[in-house]
């Protein structure tokens, strides 16, 4: 029998595991957390606690940072060396968007979107390499500098 979960009062949320061991984490509203972490990382090392567990998966946390950071800046989806020849690919998402980064016909890295022109179908996935890029839906194709 796997984990279950309980809520309470939507303040706790417990997951039972198996053989009997609880785990409990605090459903604290996303300001909450973010004055808790403020606060933490304001005082002195020698107060600090450990960042609650919930900021890691609190939505609106995840949600601010999608907005405030990941659209926002710099994103290092892999290293060059990984995609060293003509069409080898790499394809990731920032902030829920689908993007693939290719190596082109000049050696240059081009990144696009991952999503088809036609009917938004996803072109490619994982890594690999290709010489062109085909959408696997109705074979709208792209060449590797993206037109
Ligand atoms: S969705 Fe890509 S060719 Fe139609």
């Amino acid at each position: 029998m796997g984990p279950s979960r309980v809520d309470f009062l939507n303040e706790v949320t417990a997951v039972i595991l198996d053989k009997g061991f609880v785990m409990v984490q605090r459903n604290l509203p996303a300001e909450d957390l973010l004055k808790q972490l403020e606060k933490s990382a304001s005082g002195l090392l020698a107060n600090a606690i450990g960042a609650e567990p919930a900021l890691y998966w609190n939505k609106d946390i995840a949600a601010s940072e999608d907005h405030n950071i990941f659209r926002k800046d710099w994103v290092c989806p892999g290293l060059a060396a990984e995609i060293p020849k003509q069409g080898d690919y790499l394809t990731f998402s920032i902030a829920g968007e689908p993007i693939f980064c290719i190596r082109n016909s000049s050696g240059d890295i081009k990144t696009y979107s991952n999503v088809c022109r036609h009917r938004m179908m996803l072109l490619l996935e994982g890594t690999g390499t290709v010489s062109k890029v085909v959408c696997p839906y109705h074979a709208w194709t792209y060449n590797l500098n993206g037109s």
